[in-house]
């Protein structure tokens, strides 16, 4: 499966939305997530995010984000087609931390 890791928080571009083939963005208020048992594996979200916050979770050190995007998938609403990001959103992108400061 793919995942949505921290780099996501605040920024919320959802062109991933667009491109995903079985609609499996769930989204929370600050993050969207990817439920682990929907994805397909198909990888073609991952290039489209601009904020580089979708990773295969073959990918070393992801167990918590993984963990994460499974349990808020089971909890959020399901999300099929993009929606605006918010205003500031470039101004959130490459900032570290995120996850403490901003994650609900
Ligand atoms: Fe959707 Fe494919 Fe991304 Fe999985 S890898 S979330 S199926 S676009
Ligand atoms: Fe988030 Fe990137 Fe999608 S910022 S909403 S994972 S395009």
């Amino acid at each position: 499966t793919y995942v949505v890791t921290d780099a996501c928080i605040r920024c919320k571009y959802m062109d991933c939305v667009e491109v995903c083939p079985v609609d499996c963005f769930y989204e929370g208020e600050n993050m969207l997530v990817i439920n682990p048992s929907e994805c397909i594996d198909c990888g073609v979200c991952e290039p489209e995010c601009p904020a580089e916050a979708i990773l295969p979770d073959t990918e070393n050190g992801l167990e918590q984000w993984l963990e994460l995007n499974a349990k808020y998938s089971a909890e959020w609403p399901n999300l099929t087609s993009k929606k605006d990001s918010p205003a500031d959103a470039d101004d959130f992108k490459d900032q570290e931390g995120k996850f403490e400061k901003y994650f609900s």
